[in-house]
């Protein structure tokens, strides 16, 4: 696990399924010089392939990056039916704001190509992923071209939980859910893991505080980032009665920004593609009560008021 940019910026491709939550993870990126872009590839997810990759592009030209690269990847998950979410996410997968058609092009090539040639192409270490959804494309990539695995700096990626158990089923978490076995694939490939479970991702609420900071920037992206997320909480705070619902995805750029303000610790982690009770369940083997190989540094504790500063901080300068 390392956090260091090797000298300047730090290449990242972003693999998403927009989402809302997605949307401000990919507004954070997009306003961060730290960071480059290298790509941004669609995966089916809370919404089909054609939704998160034309909401990929919404959002690129509402953060004035129209030159991003966005690609599309895989349509539906390697072993199981695609399951999605629009009873959280709206029935386009970016529900709140009315976010005008996108103009710029989606990339010609396959967003699994691009994983594998843009790691091809780079030195060793020096490109991380960052994924916001299903692990479909990032395990497709890994399957094709195994020679890859070695080339990626480290995953830093949303998905699972442990101590705050499931929420798509009472033991899996959504992304995980949607493609177990891609899970499996990506934790079993020796690729360093950063992984941001719902039981840090939970403790960064869009409080009506936080979101009315957010608000009173009052430029066109904080205003629609404010609409998205008022969207995207009501079903979370319906669910958890809490002031606010977790804002997941924008957790693994912020790490890359100021990974102070997250702790966890080294651990194994296993992923259940046998039982339908607990399919997708993120095994954690948090108290090491196993002698199993350490596969991912596995975040749990946030400074939510310095996540959500931070954030709101970047997408205002767009
Ligand atoms: O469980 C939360 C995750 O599933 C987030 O990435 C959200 O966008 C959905 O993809
Ligand atoms: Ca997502």
């Amino acid at each position: 696990m390392t956090n260091r940019s090797a000298g300047g910026r730090r290449a990242i491709i972003i693999d998403t399924d927009p989402g809302q939550d997605d949307a401000l993870a990919i507004l954070l990126a997009l306003a961060s010089d730290e960071l480059e872009v290298l790509g941004i590839t669609a995966v089916a997810g809370n919404v089909p392939l054609e939704l998160t990759e034309k909401n990929t592009r919404k959002i690129c030209e509402l953060a004035g990056k129209p030159d991003a690269k966005v690609f599309a990847g895989a349509s539906r998950p390697m072993v199981r039916e695609l399951v999605t979410a629009e009873y959280v996410h709206g029935k386009t997968g970016l529900d709140g704001p009315d976010l005008p058609e996108p103009v710029m092009a989606l990339q010609e090539k396959g967003a699994v190509d691009f994983i594998i040639e843009t790691l091809r192409d780079r030195a060793t270490d020096e490109v991380t992923l960052c994924t916001l959804g299903p692990l479909t494309n990032v395990a497709l990539a890994l399957i094709e071209a195994p020679d890859i695995a070695p080339k990626i700096r480290e995953i830093v990626m949303m998905g699972g939980g442990f101590f705050e158990g499931g929420n798509v089923t009472p033991a899996a978490e959504f992304n995980i859910y949607v493609d177990p076995h891609a899970a499996a694939t990506v934790f079993g490939s020796g690729v360093p893991i950063v992984m941001m479970p719902l039981d840090v991702t939970h403790k960064a609420l869009t409080t009506a505080k936080r979101i009315d900071a957010m608000r009173a920037h009052n430029t066109p992206v904080t205003l629609a980032a404010a609409e998205l997320i008022d969207f995207f909480e009501r079903f979370d705070e319906d669910k958890y009665g809490t002031d606010g619902g977790p804002l997941h995805d924008p957790c693994v750029i912020a790490w890359l920004l100021k990974p102070d303000l997250f702790c966890g610790r080294d651990c194994n982690v296993e992923i259940e593609t046998g039982s339908e009770l607990t399919m997708g369940m993120t095994v954690i083997d948090w108290w090491g009560v196993t002698d199993r190989h350490h596969n991912a540094h596995v975040l749990r504790d946030i400074d939510a008021d310095g996540f959500f500063a931070l954030l709101t901080e970047r997408i205002a300068r767009l």
